[in-house]
């Protein structure tokens, strides 16, 4: 459930015209609902309650500061994957203790920043990555927590692109060689193993890869345990899918996803970690774009849109489907036709949809593509020299624009000219 509903014959983010938005701000932007932010947190938390747990945000999906505090101010951790997301969780207000620090390709720098700034715990990745983590926090006078993210070798069943779980993949350890590591963790200076961390991919749409990753994990856990480490933390990864498609069967339920945490895993005592980003933010935004022409094209329309590629890139970057409405809500019974859903980048991969059926619009009528709160501002690009699209929060009654368009100027200006080509010729 979100908070974008048609009103009286409109679309509203929460008590706020999408229109209104839209007169203020101008096209294309993002909009967020902090209501659907707020109960989505909640969905996970509740899911977890009784069993000591963190639902600890990717923040990946959606980063903006504004979504950050709405998130920490109700509790949640985060999980981050590069010094910048750090740096941002921090400017939010979270405290280091509940930020887990993820990510396969830690520098030297990154690790200090977090082992200064503090960290609840590192995921090691990689053995060359545990070393280096060794000799930093040595270095630097401290022990800090940390889990091994195992690779389960389980097939997650997503796009390709988003599959992390198979021994194919960068990603992790192969569960074979868990204990070996864990034996030297415990011979390294600076490191202490207090879990197990894994993930398996992104927007699964079903249990069973969960149900097999988990139960790689708990027999883990017990070896571990008997091999002398105090295995007390879990962290069990992101990846819940959303319903992207109304029309498709809904993907698993949080409530669920926790049921089988309990079951799988309750027995162990630790302390549940979860990251989940996509399910928390992807149905709390939506991207507003104008329509701006209508072209006829051979045995085809096309709606060509303000929003493009670099605004939105997962329908280009994965096929991935959007839901794309109209602002005004058709009249009941009218008849939709096909349409080609384009935007103005200079590529054919500028395609958000193909023979799409929609109701009939016009020039200047307004869309949104729904499910786009996660991976869509957060991976926009200004490719075409196309500004970096607003951010707007919407809560109640209230919005406020919390990353505002930049205009052509701040663009331009961000590149330097070298001396040499400002010197004139003599
Ligand atoms: N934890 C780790 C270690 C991850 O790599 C990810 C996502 C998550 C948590 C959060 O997963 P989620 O709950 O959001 O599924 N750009 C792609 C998605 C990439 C996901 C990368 N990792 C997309 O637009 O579909």
């Amino acid at each position: 459930m979100d908070h974008f509903l048609y009103r009286g014959g409109e679309l509203f983010a929460e008590e706020v015209a999408i229109s209104e938005i839209a007169a203020k701000v101008g096209t294309p932007f993002y909009v967020y609902s902090t209501a659907t932010l707020t109960r989505h947190y909640r969905l996970f938390d509740e899911a977890l309650e009784g069993m000591p747990h963190l639902v600890c945000y990717a923040m990946k999906a959606a980063s903006n500061q504004a979504i950050l505090k709405v998130l920490a101010g109700l509790g949640a951790g985060m999980d981050v994957v590069s010094g910048g997301e750090y740096a941002r969780a921090k400017a939010a207000g979270v405290p280091g203790d509940r930020i887990v620090f993820s990510g396969i390709g830690k520098t030297r720098d990154e690790m200090r920043l977090a082992l200064l700034g503090g960290v609840r715990q590192f995921n090691i990745e990689s053995e060359p990555e545990m070393a280096v983590l060794s000799e930093v926090a040595a270095g630097m006078g401290v022990t800090v927590p940390v889990t091994v993210r195992v690779n389960p070798d389980v097939d997650a069943r997503t796009h390709a692109k988003i599959a992390t779980g198979k021994s194919e993949n960068k990603f992790g350890i192969p569960i074979a060689r868990a204990r070996a590591v864990y034996a030297r963790i415990a011979a390294l200076p600076g490191l202490e193993a207090i879990g197990i961390d894994v993930h398996i991919g992104s927007q699964l749409t079903e249990l069973e890869p969960f149900r097999q990753a988990y139960e790689k994990v708990a027999e883990l856990t017990e070896l571990l345990r008997a091999d002398g480490h105090d295995i007390r933390r879990l962290d069990l990864g992101g990846g819940l899918g959303i319903p992207y498609e109304r029309s498709n069967q809904a993907p698993p339920l949080p409530t669920e996803y926790g049921a089988l945490i309990r079951q799988v895993l309750g027995h162990l005592g630790c302390e549940i970690e979860i990251e989940p980003g996509r399910l928390i933010a992807g149905n709390a935004g939506v991207m507003i774009a104008e329509v701006i022409y209508v072209k006829s094209g051979e045995g085809r329309d096309f709606l060509i849109l303000d929003g493009a590629m670099n605004d939105l890139i997962r329908p280009a970057m994965y096929g991935a489907h959007h839901d794309i409405i109209p602002v005004i809500e058709p009249a009941p019974g009218i008849e939709q036709q096909p349409y080609d859903i384009v935007g103005p980048v200079c590529e054919s991969g500028d395609t958000f949809a193909r023979a799409r059926m929609m109701p009939p619009l016009k020039g200047g009528d307004l869309v949104a593509f729904r499910g786009a709160g996660a991976y869509g501002a957060v991976m926009a690009s200004e490719y075409n020299t196309r500004p970096l699209i607003p951010e707007v929060l919407v809560n109640e009654h209230q919005f406020a624009v919390i990353r505002p368009r930049p205009t052509y100027d701040e663009m331009i200006n961000r590149d330097k000219i070298p001396v040499w080509l400002n010197d004139p010729p003599c």
